[in-house]
């Protein structure tokens, strides 16, 4: 498997290298060039000085009484020469000397024109038909350390440039890629159930591709959501009428039996189709609260529903359910239909699945909380983790579908608030406690 690199790090340290190889093949370059500058402007001064001593030389020997031996040229100050110079007939006989002259540094037999030793660069001149040379010696070590600062000098700004061109880098990369970072970051903070398509045109144009196809996959994933959704809400809905009609036939049939065993596994048919029919409508709430709408355009007061609801119930289970309702209105954005859906659940389980000697808590406060509560069995944590997924259920003796918490969950979801599902209940030893805010929002804006 590749492993996976930092974009910045790699442009950053690719991109410096790559100028840095480039500028040492300059300083290569540019170096040779001096260097080739340089020896043409050190020749020619090396020839000019030749030409210049020569006449002075020639005169200075022919004028010589005896006419031949060797002198020194006397110094006017003592110094250290840089040119140094041999005056020699064709034989090599030294005839004149600058006084720091070596002659080993020059050849056995004078010559003309430039040549090399290892040490030092020549330059030769005759006059009187071939009979005296002059030859000029310039030590290389001279040139050699100028070709040596020149290209130091060059390579001098190459200590600034990697730090700068690094940082620059770096930060260019990082000002380029900030629309990326932000495009992910919004990808990331969105809710599961947001698949609106994500904005392309603030991208650069070398990640729209990558928008454009996410932006393709999340239509395709609405289309699928959309038809098993729909598929699911016009199975249940198709399912009603013919459960209902079965199960009125049933009930005929049963009050003509007489016989005790025939009646009994008619009753069994009778509560199969009742529970296949609570299965339908169940489904239909799920396909309901997973589609969205569960928040209104405008606040309702959840109370009075609320109130209604548990009236309601008092007929199943009288007396079991204690209501605490706010004196205050309690404004909420959630669907009023969809608050029903879920309160209904929830009290439905609480009553179902709680302890039948406890009473079973339902309260609404000031500020949107909505709680039930009931006794019984804890749930144990791993358990309780999984009971908003459609179809599980944890232990229990009673029937049902597993769908409940699922509904409420995602009417939850929906409007954009979070179902706490806890086991103990909050303040007891056991039980169960669902709670919602109901009214994050619109709270403050109602009691002000
Ligand atoms: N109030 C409650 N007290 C105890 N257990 C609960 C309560 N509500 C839900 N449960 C557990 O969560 C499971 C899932 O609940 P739900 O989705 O409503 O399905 P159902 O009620 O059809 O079993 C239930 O089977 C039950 O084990
Ligand atoms: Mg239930």
């Amino acid at each position: 498997m590749a492993t996976r690199t930092s974009l910045q790090k790699t442009l950053g340290i690719g991109l410096t290298l790559g100028v840095t190889l480039l500028w040492l093949l300059g300083v290569i370059a540019s170096g040779l060039v001096a260097q080739h500058e340089m020896n043409e402007v050190f020749d020619s001064a090396l020839e000019e000085t030749a030409q210049r001593i020569l006449p002075l030389a020639v005169t200075d020997i022919l004028n010589r009484e005896n006419g031949s031996g060797n002198q020194r040229a006397p110094a006017l100050q003592n110094h250290d020469e840089y040119l140094t110079y041999l005056v020699r007939d064709d034989h090599g006989n030294l005839l004149l000397q600058s006084h720091d002259a070596n002659p080993e540094v020059f050849g056995t037999t004078p010559k003309e024109g430039f040549s090399n030793t290892p040490t030092h660069r020549l330059y030769g001149v005759s006059a009187v038909s071939n009979t005296i040379y002059l030859e000029v010696a310039e030590p290389l070590a001279h040139r050699r350390e100028s070709a040596l600062e020149a290209g130091l000098a060059l390579l001098m700004p190459l200590i600034v440039l990697i730090p700068v061109s690094l940082l620059g880098i770096w930060w260019i990369v990082r000002l380029s890629l900030r629309k990326v970072v932000d495009f992910q970051q919004s990808i990331e903070s969105r809710g599961a159930g947001d698949l609106s398509p994500v904005a392309e045109n603030q991208l650069p144009l070398e990640f729209e591709p990558i928008a454009v196809a996410v932006n393709r996959l999340l239509e395709r994933l609405h289309r699928a959501l959309e038809s098993e959704r729909s598929f699911t809400a016009n199975s249940a809905h198709e399912l009603r009428t013919p459960l209902a009609t079965a199960l009125a036939k049933v009930q005929r049939l049963k009050t003509r039996i007489s016989d005790e065993p025939l009646q009994h596994n008619v009753a069994e048919i009778e509560e199969s189709l009742r529970s296949l029919s609570v299965l339908s409508g169940k489904l239909l709430e799920l396909a309901k609260a997973e589609g969205g709408g569960a928040l209104s355009q405008s606040p309702h007061d959840l109370v009075p529903i609320l109130a209604m609801i548990v009236r309601d119930f008092e007929d199943q289970a009288p007396g079991r359910i204690v209501l605490s309702l706010p004196e205050r209105e309690v404004n909420s954005f959630l669907d009023p239909d969809a608050f029903a859906i879920l309160a209904r659940n929830l009290i439905e389980n609480a009553l179902k699945h709680g302890s039948r000697s406890q009473p079973v808590e339902v309260s609404l406060k000031d500020k949107g909380v909505f709680r039930v509560c009931n006794g019984g069995d804890i749930v144990p944590p791993n358990q309780l983790a999984l009971l908003r997924n459609r179809f599980a259920r944890s232990k229990t003796d009673a029937s049902g579908s597993g769908l409940g918490l699922a509904i409420a969950d995602a009417i939850a979801k929906g409007a954009g608030m979070t179902l706490h599902l806890r086991s103990p209940a909050t303040g007891r030893q056991d039980g169960f406690e669902a709670e919602i805010n109901i009214a994050p929002i619109a709270t403050g804006n109602a009691n002000n």
